[in-house]
């Protein structure tokens, strides 16, 4: 093992309150919405990870003014457009700063330069080139549509756009791309994506229509509108409170709540899934927040049921399938995850990587093109043995679940690297072993 890797080892029961970090989804969209908008935008509670860092860096790049206040506040003073940068824009690690950048900076007469890490770099971008090319935007880059790659923006005309697979990265660098586009954008998505887009385009004063139908959803904006600065308050990712969450259900003794959660249904989908396998879960202080359903979210340790996870589920829980994995391994008979293509083209190929570290814990895995099956240990009355140096190949999220994975299984769990891990969850080492969590650093 290298320097950076951590040990999870099981130890006894977890049990705090905690304020999980703000949304990462929520926290791109604040800022690069705030740098196109004409004026002053504040945002509280922005999630000061890597990705998130590297999003502020880039909308600077564009013109913006962004500053983090004495208080931890964050401050952007936007131009109301953005500038040709004068370097090349490194969106590190996070697919949605650069899928979304791109949307934006397609909208003005400009050309920018994108790279990423080697993660990044390896991840598809035809995916949102192909309609900003159908709006009229141009780019130069490697084989296969990947990073490093240079786009050239500007006289944009509306789309009419059905997305092939869901993502709202996707459809959201379309709506993106056109608030700048001659007439009307149209994004057609068969199956509903998290709305922070659309609901946060609303708070910078845009008009965006959404019809829905039997067969989906349309999201309709007219080019030509002007953003003002607004203030956003980010709530807790629901996406990062699964962990703590996750770790009080499968070890004995443990009662954990995480404040203030997002619990926008189309982000909830682990929620609803831990539900059905009869984890004991309870929401409570469910409120408004700017324009967000947030609430605090109690787990108590207790038996899971194997279940068949609902394909269409699947866009709401896209972030959680591997720690789902891991709630699945303690659970009592199988849990169906399918649907699930999209995973293999994340951070890494979440399929593959989980499957191999759950193997490794002596876990039972069915691996499919398109999903995964996991046989949970509890049928063995003996529990989840552990033991898995975990290669993360560079997935916070696979680094993450395995290690919770490793409190609660017989043998310690290992990740070959976990600075990776600060990219959505700076502090995650802190928080868990707060809530008494023994996590070492190897
Ligand atoms: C995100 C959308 C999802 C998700 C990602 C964040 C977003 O990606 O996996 O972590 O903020 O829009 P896709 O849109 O590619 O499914």
């Amino acid at each position: 093992m290298n320097d950076g890797g951590l040990i999870a080892r099981p130890g006894g029961p977890l049990r705090g309150d905690v304020r999980a970090p703000g949304d990462k989804s929520i926290s791109h969209r604040s800022l690069i919405l705030g740098a196109m908008a004409n004026g002053v935008s504040e945002v509280e509670g922005l999630l000061e990870s890597a990705d998130v860092l590297h999003t502020a860096q880039a909308m600077r790049a564009f013109g913006a003014s962004i500053t983090r206040t004495s208080t931890g506040g964050w401050h952007i003073e936007g131009r109301g457009a953005l500038i040709e940068p004068a370097d090349i824009i490194d969106c590190g690690n996070a697919g949605t700063g650069v899928r979304l950048i791109m949307g934006a900076a397609a909208g003005f007469s400009l050309a920018a330069t994108f790279t990423g890490d080697q993660s990044l770099r390896g991840r598809p971008m035809m995916r949102v080139l192909t309609p900003l090319g159908q709006m009229g935007a141009s780019w130069i880059c490697r084989e296969g549509g990947r990073l490093p790659l240079t786009l050239r923006g500007g006289s944009l005309s509306g789309v009419s756009y059905r997305l092939p697979q869901p993502s709202a990265q996707v459809k959201s660098a379309i709506l993106l791309a056109g608030l700048n586009a001659a007439g009307e954008t149209e994004v057609f998505e068969p199956e509903h994506t998290r709305d922070h887009t659309e609901r946060m385009l609303r708070a910078f004063g845009a008009e965006v229509r959404v019809v829905d139908s039997s067969s989906g959803r349309a999201i309709r904006l007219v080019g030509g509108q002007t953003l003002s600065g607004a203030r956003i308050s980010v709530p807790g990712d629901p996406s990062s409170a699964a962990f703590p969450l996750v770790a009080a259900l499968i070890t004995p003794g443990s009662e954990v709540t995480v404040r203030d959660v997002l619990l926008n249904p189309l982000r909830t989908g682990l929620f609803d899934t831990l539900l059905q396998m009869g984890a004991d879960l309870t929401f409570s202080n469910v409120r408004e927040s700017g324009a967000e359903q947030i609430g605090d979210v109690t787990a108590r340790h207790g038996p899971l049921e194997g279940v068949i996870a609902p394909p269409e589920r699947a866009a709401s829980m896209i972030d959680e399938y591997p720690i789902l994995a891991v709630a699945a391994a303690f659970a009592r008979g199988q849990t169906v995850m399918r649907g699930i293509g999209e995973l293999r083209v994340k951070e890494s190929d979440r399929i593959a990587g989980m499957a191999r570290s759950l193997r490794d814990s002596g876990v039972m895995v069915e691996e499919e093109p398109e999903g995964m099956v996991v046989t949970g240990a509890s049928h063995t009355n003996h529990g989840v043995r552990g033991g898995a140096s975990v290669q993360t190949h560079g997935d916070h999220r696979i680094a993450m679940s395995n290690l919770i994975l490793g409190l609660a299984a017989i043998e310690p769990v290992s990740v070959d690297e976990a600075e990776m891990i600060g990219t959505s969850f700076p502090g995650f080492h802190e928080l868990m072993t707060g809530l008494g969590a023994d996590l070492l650093g190897a």
